[in-house]
């Protein structure tokens, strides 16, 4: 992992322009940055935003970010995975703090507390950089007050890619101001598929076979009790809804809240 960090950020001068602060390589592949964050932008921790730079054409090239950093932050932090040839990520994974991207202040998106009907125990599953929105969820003092339980599934093919996630998680209990909320309410599992670790399988897999309920010491899920938020590719949030809909739970939106929610987690 190689970190650039600095403290006082440029002016901006670009439309919508933020400056870079900080810029985190966690693998050959994936990434993490922090930015100043524009003034009139208010969001539900969860949400996403579009964010990219400037293309050759002088038309910005915008993606769709989930925001990791909680709503509290003064900054704001993305998780973004590298695509070689992708138009947007081949170019945004040479940032360096003090660049300018830009980002559009407008959030939005389903993953956000509100569009889940009250409940005990709250569950997170994501896949890759899904994990994204549940970095910004895991850190808001809100998710620990609604729910007495938080679980965070997250299943990577290598363990190098669970490290963005595990060292967040790691860091919550004793942090100085998410710390005394978060208490030991969370609970992480995370799993690898392709790489030989002491966990392994896919969530679906987990959770179908009761293994990760056995390993937690958890009661299965059951809609009287379990909300549940999704995060991850097509096929990954295909599989996921049969799964939490086998446990009866119903889809829920911002204008309808029930029992699950689900997003696509965006690739640049
Ligand atoms: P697997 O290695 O068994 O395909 P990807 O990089 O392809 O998006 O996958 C990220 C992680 O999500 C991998 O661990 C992968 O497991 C898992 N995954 C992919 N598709 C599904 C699915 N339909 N259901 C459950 N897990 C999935």
């Amino acid at each position: 992992m190689t970190e650039h960090r600095t403290i006082t950020p440029a002016t901006p001068t670009l439309p919508d322009a933020q400056t870079v602060t900080q810029v985190t390589h966690w693998t050959d592949s994936l990434f993490s940055f922090r930015c100043t964050r524009p003034r009139s932008l208010r969001f539900r921790s969860g949400e996403f935003v579009m964010l990219g730079l400037m293309g050759e054409n002088g038309k910005p090239l915008l993606r769709a970010y989930s925001i990791a950093s909680p709503a509290w932050d003064d900054e704001l932090e993305f998780y973004s995975i590298k695509v070689p040839d992708g138009p947007l990520t081949s170019r945004l994974q040479h940032i360096r703090p003090g660049d300018q991207i830009i980002l559009r202040p407008k959030p939005v998106g389903t993953l956000v507390l509100d569009a889940l009907l009250p409940g005990e125990r709250l569950w997170f599953f994501a896949t890759g950089t899904g994990i994204a929105p549940f970095a910004s969820l895991m850190r808001d003092p809100e998710t620990y007050e609604k729910y007495d339980q938080v679980i965070m599934m997250h299943t990577c093919r290598e363990a190098a890619d669970l490290e963005y996630g595990r060292s967040l998680v790691e860091s919550l209990p004793s942090d100085p101001l998410i710390g005394e909320f978060v208490g030991d309410k969370l609970k992480y599992y995370p799993t690898t598929t392709q790489e030989p670790t002491a966990r392994m399988g896919r969530i679906t897999d987990n959770l179908t076979s009761g293994r990760v309920f056995a390993d937690l010491g958890l009661s299965p899920i059951t809609p009287a009790v379990d909300r549940g938020m999704v995060c991850g590719s097509l096929a990954f949030n295909t599989d996921m809804k049969a799964v939490l809909e086998g446990f009866g739970l119903r889809e829920g939106a911002n204008s309808d809240p029930a029992e699950y929610v689900v997003e696509k987690a965006f690739v640049g």
